[in-house]
């Protein structure tokens, strides 16, 4: 299992996509590792396609940007056509992997029960998950937010130990808000955060809420991370289209880091 992931300094975790390879991914990789000569704003994580992760880690190796997986499979091994398992990753150098991302909840129809078992595969092979919660649009405008958070953290939390809790990160980013160009204000990222670390306290134990990392993900930019970080309660970001072009997911990692005094 990896150790506890701390609250601070802040992560800001670029989720790459499906976009970039290799060479485009070091070359990516190598820019901000020469923007980071300048001092490093906070902890990052570059999550980069499955076909990249050898060439961006190389080009990272060093550096203390961390790498992550987008998703894996919660076998260790085996007859799993077209799917990377977590000693994989972790081979790789890999810190972390992102798990239950609502683009395989929603298009590829992973449910609750499977993003389980991958976060709990995650801690077996020493990653630290990055468990994906948020509502969607229509959840929101049906005053749903609140049961679908509690739901989706008591699936993956509920039986995990104090200790295996904190080894995790958790995201919270509404679907309404991915890729859309639509932020959620500070305000309503600080209530789901709320919600997620008082269903940690009851599914978990009481206290552990506090200790776990939250990040919120949805259209972060370099024009939006400034008032975003400026909510105390943001343990970061994990930003998808704003990470593929170095100087801007510069500016969010040096937004992030600078909320934070
Ligand atoms: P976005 O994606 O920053 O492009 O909205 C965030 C995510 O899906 O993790």
């Amino acid at each position: 299992m990896p150790g506890p992931w701390p609250r601070r300094p802040r992560l800001v975790a670029g989720n790459w996509k499906m976009n970039k390879s290799a060479s485009e991914g070091a070359a990516l990789a190598g820019q901000l590792v020469t923007l980071l000569s300048a001092g490093r704003p906070c902890e990052i994580a570059l999550c980069p396609p499955f076909t990249a992760l050898e060439a961006v880690g190389v080009a990272l190796r060093g550096s203390g940007i961390h790498l992550g997986g987008q998703d894996m499979h919660p076998e260790p091994k085996g007859a799993f056509t077209g799917s990377i398992a977590g000693p994989m990753l972790a081979a790789l150098g890999c810190r972390f992997a992102i798990v239950g991302h609502s683009e395989r909840r929603h298009g590829l129809g992973e449910n609750d029960a499977l993003i389980a078992r991958k976060a709990r595969a995650a801690l077996r092979d020493g990653l630290t998950p990055i468990v994906c919660v948020g509502e969607t649009l229509a959840e929101r405008e049906s005053g749903k937010t609140t049961d679908v958070l509690v739901r989706q953290v008591h699936a993956v939390y509920d039986g995990l130990g104090e200790a295996e809790a904190r080894a995790t990160v958790i995201a919270y980013e509404p679907v309404w808000a991915i890729g859309t160009g639509k932020v959620a204000t500070p305000e309503q990222a600080r209530e789901a955060h709320q919600v997620v670390r008082a269903t940690l306290d009851r599914v978990v134990t009481s206290g552990v809420g506090q200790s776990v990392a939250i990040l919120y993900g949805g259209s972060v930019t370099d024009q939006n991370a400034v008032a975003l970080f400026a909510e105390e309660d943001l343990d970061g970001g994990l930003v998808g289209g704003a990470s593929l072009e170095a100087a801007g997911f510069w500016r969010i990692c040096a937004a992030a880091g600078a909320g934070r005094g």
